[in-house]
């Protein structure tokens, strides 16, 4: 079962238009692997610009632009938020749902998750699905319990058939930022345990969703990271931020 790979890259509230050009530019020089797709995930403002900048560089057809959210209502009284709708307008393709840091910051539930990923897939958007322990439930053994509870929700209101059009990313809430990234070891075990808990709904769905790992990968961690049977590429934060150590690791995927 060969997967597509996907590096995708979440900038969180970081870069500006100089990055969005210095980004286009780098990506541009480099030739992407035929089944890797690199998505960039800059703030909301930029995505415009960033549709713009790809059409008029001389890229890879392989590369897309995402958002690091979306909301689940269509449209109505919900200041600040952005819509399907509008990202659709935009020409987005995919949408980071359900970041450790909404979950955390901004207390989206797994249920409003799974609300979320609905809207994106009703709306042609694929959502990249963000599910992950945090310390203490890593110590105290609690991470596929954990797991379960944040994918059953959306299992249940999307159905397992629509996973063919969902990503996930596993990112451990400790490795978040930390430096800390999983072991090789570890992050290919609990993929295993994410395929296999999606394959007890449907063996034939399970095989073809891309597993991303997210939690501080860089440039020298990406290889042994990627060449993880179950591993289908990252979710990148710090390291999308510098073109080298991100062109690198889209190199590897
Ligand atoms: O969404 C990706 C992000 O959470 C990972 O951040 O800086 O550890 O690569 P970082």
């Amino acid at each position: 079962m060969t997967r597509r790979a996907i590096v995708a890259a979440n900038w969180k509230m970081n870069g500006n238009s100089a990055l969005v050009n210095t980004m286009v530019t780098g990506l541009s020089d480099i030739k992407l692997a035929e089944n890797v797709d690199v998505v960039i995930c800059p703030s909301f403002p930029y995505l415009s610009e960033l549709k713009s900048e790809l059409s008029k560089a001389n890229v890879a057809t392989n590369l897309f632009v995402g958002s690091q959210n979306v909301s689940e209502h269509d449209s109505g009284a919900f200041t600040g938020e952005v819509s399907t709708n509008m990202l659709k307008e935009l020409s987005v393709n995919y949408v980071i749902v359900g970041h450790s840091e909404r979950r955390s910051l901004y207390k989206e539930t797994s249920t409003q998750v799974a609300h979320k990923v609905n809207a994106a897939l009703n709306a042609g958007l694929t959502p990249i699905l963000c599910i992950g322990e945090s310390e203490s439930e890593r110590a105290t053994e609690q991470t596929e319990t954990v797991l379960a509870s944040q994918l059953q929700p959306v299992i249940d209101e999307v159905g397992i058939e629509k996973f063919v059009d969902v990503v996930i990313a596993y990112e451990p809430v400790w490795a978040i930022g930390t430096g800390k990234t999983a072991s090789s070891e570890m992050a290919q075990e609990t993929h295993q345990f994410i395929r296999q808990f999606l394959a007890q709904n449907n063996e034939l769905v399970a095989a073809k969703v891309p597993l991303l790992y997210g939690g501080s990968v860089n440039a020298t961690n990406c290889e042994e990271l990627f060449a993880q049977a179950d591993i289908d590429g990252g979710l990148i934060g710090g390291a999308s931020l510098k073109v080298e150590q991100f062109s690198s690791i889209c190199l590897a995927a």
